[in-house]
């Protein structure tokens, strides 16, 4: 089965998959949920720390043109004001006068195959046919209040992008690092946007976390560096193993531009419902930054020594959710296998992850939680976990271990058996995706799973 089949019943296979085996649970689930919001199991979380990880050694450690940057979630709210999202970040609400229900306007259009500014459509309630309600802006940002009086002059919004943070301390970055133009700078943080309609698992959620970077450059020298970051982020899902068939770029149409954007680039990928985007690449000109300078007083303009002029930077911006960027990971890692012939007990469900991104690298197996075996497979253990992300288990029979580990997507498992502890003091690797297994001395063990690993597509292991 390639990803490309994959339909609606199959994403709920990975929903269930994911909350049986500890990647994802609904949250608050014991006082009845709390729509669309989750929570992050023991696999879950690696996946997504591996996922942030990859994506900032490639963006910060990998490259001497981009900082990071750890910006506060609660800023003043001058910020929002400024960048235009206190007016302008809205959505058309649309409301059935029957049943109450909610919809976005532009969703609606679009499951029509419409255009969303289209006129003369009536626009009916997918759940009762009723009459939809005119259109009205909704601002989508958090509002709370900051310290213990809750009035106007309190009233605080939480971030809607971790964008801002980092135009707002352009300057500091500029003086504190002497970077020169061009160069970037990087950020991972909690964002927070109050979606009329979220929903698909972890794909669209009011809490969620982005990793963006804002790539500052002479103007002038904003298309080419636009391109290139298109094809480098184009490229990223490659390295990780996406398959290339469930990725696609979509440049967008001058009516879906947003308020700050001169250009704009999707990198959609295929989820079981359809192409949707996964990330954005904005050129946003020098909007943020002379914005910023006119509403603080603040001069945020970079002196260029070579030009001897000072000018304000444009911008290109790469945004994408972690969490959006783990689920098209875990969809396009999901197969399943006939083994044998056929009925319910021989299909293989497996995730196949790239090494580098798998929770579990390597799995260490006693063949049988035996007085002699458990011993030496826990030193076995000791000595990899040291150099990979390692799990013990020596519980049930040993065909459901590997059952298990090839559902949490682990490349290898390493097994201990009576023949190790009696006569080679080796053991077997199992390889996930062709299931061969090789005999290996203890001795150079961690030598061969790192060789398997890097064999398997691992950059870092
Ligand atoms: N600073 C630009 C910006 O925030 P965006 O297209 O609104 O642009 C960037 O968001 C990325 O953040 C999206 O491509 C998506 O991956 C992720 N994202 C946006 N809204 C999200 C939501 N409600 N839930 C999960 N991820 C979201």
């Amino acid at each position: 089965m390639t990803n490309r089949n994959l339909t609606e019943l199959d994403m709920a296979k990975i929903v269930s998959l994911a909350k049986r085996r500890g990647f994802v649970f609904p949250s608050s689930e014991i006082y009845g949920g709390i729509g669309s919001t989750w929570d992050y199991g023991p696999l879950g979380v690696a996946l997504k720390r591996n996922v942030k990880e990859a994506w900032w050694q490639s963006m910060v450690y990998d490259r001497d043109d981009i900082v990071g940057l750890d910006s506060a979630i609660i800023q003043s709210p001058e910020v929002w004001i400024a960048s235009g999202h206190a007016d302008g970040f809205a959505d058309p609400l649309v409301e059935c006068p029957t049943c109450h229900k909610r919809y976005r306007e532009d969703h609606l259009f679009e499951a029509m195959g419409a255009e969303s500014n289209a006129s003369g459509i009536e626009l009916k309630c997918p759940d009762d046919g009723a009459k939809l309600s005119e259109p009205r802006m909704f601002n989508l940002m958090f509002e709370t209040y900051s310290g213990p009086v809750q009035d106007t002059a309190s009233k605080v919004w939480l971030r809607p992008e971790t964008a801002q943070g980092i135009f707002i301390n352009f300057d500091n970055v500029v003086v504190s690092t002497r970077k020169k133009v061009p160069f970037g700078i990087a950020q991972i943080g909690k964002s927070f946007r109050n979606e009329i309609t979220p929903g698909n698992f972890i794909f669209r959620t009011r809490e969620f976390e982005q990793m963006e970077m804002e790539f500052f450059v002479k103007p002038g020298d904003d298309d080419s560096w636009y391109e290139y970051w298109i094809k480098t982020r184009f490229q990223w899902f490659l390295d990780l193993g996406v398959r290339a068939e469930n990725l696609r770029t979509r440049p967008h149409e001058a009516s879906e531009l947003a308020h700050y954007a001169k250009g704009a680039t999707d990198v959609e990928y295929n989820f079981p419902w359809g192409w949707s985007e996964l990330e954005g690449i904005a050129s946003r000109t020098d909007f943020d930054l002379s914005r910023h300078e006119q509403h603080s007083g603040k001069k945020l303009q970079y002196f260029d020594q070579e030009l001897n002029d000072h000018y304000w930077p444009y911008v290109i911006e790469p945004a994408l959710g972690a969490d959006r960027a783990a689920l098209a990971i875990l969809v396009d890692a999901y197969e399943e296998e006939p083994l044998g012939t056929g009925g319910k007990e021989d299909l293989r469900v497996v995730l196949k992850f790239h090494p580098d991104i798998a929770p579990v690298q390597v799995a260490v197996l006693p063949l049988s939680r035996n007085d002699k075996l458990v011993p030496k497979a826990r030193e076995v253990h000791s000595a990899l976990r040291k150099h990979f992300r390692t799990e013990y288990d020596d519980a049930q029979s040993i065909g459901r271990r590997y059952r298990r580990q090839d559902e949490i997507g682990t490349p290898f498992c390493v097994t201990v058996d009576f023949e190790t502890v009696e006569t080679d003091n080796a053991v077997t690797i199992r390889n996930r995706d062709t299931m061969e297994q090789v005999r290996v001395p203890i001795d150079d063990l961690a030598n061969q799973v790192r060789a398997q690993l890097r064999s398997m597509g691992s950059t870092r292991a």
